[in-house]
């Protein structure tokens, strides 16, 4: 085998939690008068709360925000997202996901997660996804997100393989540059990595031909 150890993005890869960081954030920028569209939601994908907020500040016009209301502003975005969280249940995960995943074990790979978001225990808890993988590592445990390598190589560490021995599976820019700075090769699902990645897959199960012919 080429890989041993396969480490999933979470958000837009195993869920689809975009449409609840849009609404979050769309609440929030309209009592800014920042006009924020599902397009400027794009450039989100991967990148921290914080760095997220910066992004969409950039088309913001009023007076300066103080440090500590900027901080109020992202609990209230989070108290929002996590909302939306507590309705996810079982049946956010599709079959095409779990049977890949339990597919990808049989065959020996050892699954990880490696996501920039603090709220990733949370999500897998409600869609019953934590067992499915044999470490997390997450926003919670690092200082730097994608795309700093950090949180894929944290993934790594926790599962005491090398990375060039781990593969990356991403639908961020942000993730693919991240995968490659940690020496890892990446999947892009969907339209990310602007044909920078390694492999190309537009539904979640052709990961079992490319790891398991
Ligand atoms: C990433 C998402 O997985 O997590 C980003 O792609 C998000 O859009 C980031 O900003 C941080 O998420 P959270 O849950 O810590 O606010
Ligand atoms: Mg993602």
């Amino acid at each position: 085998m080429q890989y041993k150890a396969i480490i999933f993005d979470l958000d837009g890869v195993l869920v689809f939690t975009d449409k609840y960081h849009y609404l979050a954030w769309k609440k929030l920028a309209d009592r800014l008068g920042i006009d924020f569209t599902e397009k400027d939601n794009d450039r989100l994908r991967g990148v921290s709360r914080e760095e997220s907020f910066d992004i969409i500040l950039e088309k913001y016009q009023g007076d300066p925000i103080p440090e500590d209301k900027k901080k109020e502003y992202l609990e209230e975005k989070n108290d929002i997202y996590r909302e939306s969280l507590g309705e996810m249940t079982k049946d956010d995960v599709t079959d095409e996901v779990r049977k890949t995943l339990l597919g990808l074990r049989e065959a020996g790979y050892r699954l990880a997660i490696g996501s920039s978001s603090k709220n990733t225990a949370y999500i897998l808890e409600r869609c019953e996804l934590t067992d499915a993988f044999d470490k997390v590592a997450d926003g919670t445990m690092i200082t730097r997100s994608k795309p700093d390598p950090e949180v894929f190589l944290k993934a790594a560490q926790f599962l005491g393989e090398n990375p060039s021995d781990c593969l990356v599976v991403e639908d961020a820019d942000a993730g693919i540059t991240a995968a490659h700075a940690a020496g890892m090769d990446a999947v892009a699902i969907g339209a990310a990595g602007s044909g920078r990645a390694d492999y190309n897959i537009s539904s979640f199960k052709e990961l079992l031909d490319i790891l398991c012919e």
